[in-house]
């Protein structure tokens, strides 16, 4: 939520600022601000609204060639201009950009104004000028971290001085913040993407950590000024990868490339000849995952459904209890941490707070994390005990999709390493293997349903309210294709285990209700036609998303979206992608913002 991006270097830092600022817009979009540095002064521009505001606000050939912006995700205080960052202290000369909350803020505010200092915004980040300003002596480095020692709570922060040209003091605790190391000029950003136009080397900041750019370089230290030396990373995906070519947005672009991302999760990590996986980044030995009793998984919305897939699978398959919980509700209950539990921590940003929050407390508590994060060198992936990268790429539409798809093949990858260790035989084993390498092209003939998804949206799309069913594997489904629905369309949607609607929510089946059901040919399939002919008889439409060549399937429903016929344990690869397509559609009907749907951002820092 929220991004920042810094520039000091030799070319005018306007264009660079709003550009970085438009790749970050998906971290958060209520509204913008820079503050560029020219001869001894700040100039300062903010819009509510989108960069696009910001940008036709900025005067054209604003001189300064250093600076720092941030766009915003409202969470102390409304969307304003005076909340907008940056923010200033009472004499103009130092600006600040914060992501994350500080939580002392009303003690400091106080203390602050009984100091006399006026304040200009409702924000908790406006603490932070004004004790910047408060400790400066001619040092910014120095006096930053003399306000640090007073800020309780998480913050990524870029501060500059109107007096130190060229010079920009990053900080981190607890909020992303990446250094840029360009030739002759720096960046700072919460994300590579703000910067990976212009260089691919970076420094990732951990916790506690502040560094000093200015165009020569960087140095870092702890808050206590003691040095800490970096390493510089060289990111692996190109600018293209965060373009949207042909597409009209992020989200359609990435549905369509889930062939490719779903094949890079796997690549190189089937053994046919063992008919196993190999994952090398989990730092456990056989004895150890051996030795396991249980897996849990913790994680949120899309990648909670990912976990429950998972978690149903390697009960199944590898008979290790396991199950998937919101982290936001495991963190607040002081959960029993097993000696023989394994955990997941499941976030694609790999920044989620609920998620952090929650694998922390279990790590206190002795247990072993593991990580399936997308982002590399994310917070989640650096503090879990080892993990999967997934390897979707930067997945930039606020709607998650191809990082499910990829989360749902480490799932796969590692069921299937545990799965070998217990009694699944080399035969079952390579059948497995087979079909999980086969998922990528299973995918790509899926996709073909396309036109016919589009169709279906234009039918439904003035519906207020949806239902998605489905029992065993695709009840996760159906919930992951109830919230992309809701996400992106804003229609009330919900998610139910198809059993479970006599209990309840059948009694909100109606002729203006659609609901959508997920058929594969499983041994559940005879109970999820049941289902179907229940809503069928009071009136509900009924939308099947089914198996090519399931008559019976067809018949009954409505509509009927064929997928390719597969083995029944790996459809939740394929039968997400109509539930997909179909919330995108519906969205693009009803002319919602697609890549960028409201009150939301793509990565939530924030509990
Ligand atoms: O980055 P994470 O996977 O940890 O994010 C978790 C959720 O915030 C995320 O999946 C959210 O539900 C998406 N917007 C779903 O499309």
């Amino acid at each position: 939520m929220c991004g920042i991006v810094g520039y000091a270097g030799p070319r005018r830092a306007v264009p660079v600022l709003l550009e970085g600022l438009k790749r970050l817009e998906y971290r958060g979009y209520d509204s913008a601000g820079i503050a560029i540095g020219d001869e001894g002064r700040l100039a300062v521009v903010k819009r509510v609204g989108k960069i696009a505001v910001l940008r036709n606000a900025v005067p054209k050939e604003l001189p300064g060639s250093w600076g720092i912006g941030h766009t915003r995700w409202a969470t102390h205080g409304g969307v304003t201009e005076a909340n907008a960052h940056p923010h200033l202290d009472s004499s103009g000369k130092v600006a600040v950009v914060h992501n994350g909350i500080i939580e002392n803020y009303r003690a400091l505010r106080n203390m602050l104004e009984r100091e006399g200092v006026c304040f200009a915004s409702e924000t908790d980040s406006e603490v932070i000028p004004h004790l910047v300003a408060r400790y400066y002596e001619g040092d910014l480095e120095q006096a930053v971290k003399a306000a640090l020692s007073h800020l309780e709570g998480t913050y990524g922060i870029a501060v500059v001085h109107a007096d130190e040209p060229g010079r920009i003091i990053g900080a981190r605790n607890g909020s992303p913040l990446v250094v840029g190391v360009g030739s002759g000029e720096m960046f700072l950003a919460s994300d590579v993407t703000a910067m990976i136009a212009h260089t691919k080397q970076v420094v990732y900041l951990s916790d506690g950590e502040v560094v000093a750019i200015d165009p020569s370089g960087f140095r870092t230290t702890d808050r206590d000024d003691r040095p800490v030396a970096k390493k510089v990373d060289e990111v692996a995906w190109e600018l293209g990868s965060i373009e949207k070519g042909d597409f009209a947005c992020y989200m359609e672009k990435e549905i369509f490339e889930q062939p490719e991302s779903v094949a890079r999760a796997l690549g190189g990590r089937l053994e046919s000849a063992e008919a196993t996986a190999k994952l090398g980044g989990l730092n456990l030995d056989r004895r150890q995952l051996r030795q396991v009793g249980r897996v849990r998984v913790i994680a949120a919305g899309t990648s909670w459904h990912a976990g429950l897939v998972g978690a149903q699978l390697l009960e199944s398959m590898a008979r290790i209890p396991a199950s998937a919980e919101l982290a936001s509700e495991l963190r607040y209950r002081n959960p029993v941490v097993e000696k023989d539990s394994l955990w997941f921590a499941v976030s694609q940003s790999g920044e989620t707070a609920d998620t952090l929050y929650a694998l922390r407390e279990i790590q206190r508590k002795g247990g072993t994390v593991l990580g399936i994060c997308n982002v590399v060198g994310s917070t989640i992936a650096r503090e879990s005990d080892g993990g999967i990268y997934v390897h979707s790429g930067p997945e930039i539409a606020v709607a998650s999709t191809k990082a499910f798809t990829s989360q749902l093949a480490a799932f796969y990858l590692f069921t299937l390493l545990m799965a070998r260790m217990r009694d699944l035989s080399h035969a079952e084993g390579a059948h497995f293997s087979a079909a999980l390498a086969g998922v990528p092209g299973k995918i790509a003939e899926t996709l073909r349903c396309r036109d016919l998804v589009q169709a279906l949206a234009k039918k439904y799309a003035r519906s207020e309210n949806f239902l998605f069913l489905g029992r065993g594997l695709m009840y996760p489904i159906a919930l992951e294709g109830a919230l992309k629905l809701k996400e992106i369309s804003y229609a009330h949607a919900e998610g139910c285990a198809a059993g479970e609607i006599k209990h309840g929510p059948i009694a909100l089946v109606a002729p203006e209700v659609p609901s959508i059901f997920l058929v594969p040919d499983d041994e559940l399939r005879e109970k999820t036609i049941s289902n179907m002919r229940e809503i069928k008889a009071r009136g509900g439409p009924v939308i099947a998303v089914g198996v090519e060549g399931d008559a019976e399937v067809a018949a009954i429903a409505d509509d009927f979206v064929p997928t390719p016929r597969m083995d029944p344990r790996f459809y939740p690869f394929t039968m997400v992608v109509p539930l997909q397509l179909f919330a995108y559609f519906v969205a693009l009907e009803l002319g919602r913002d697609i890549d960028q749907p409201r009150n939301l951002a793509k990565s939530v820092t924030v509990e």
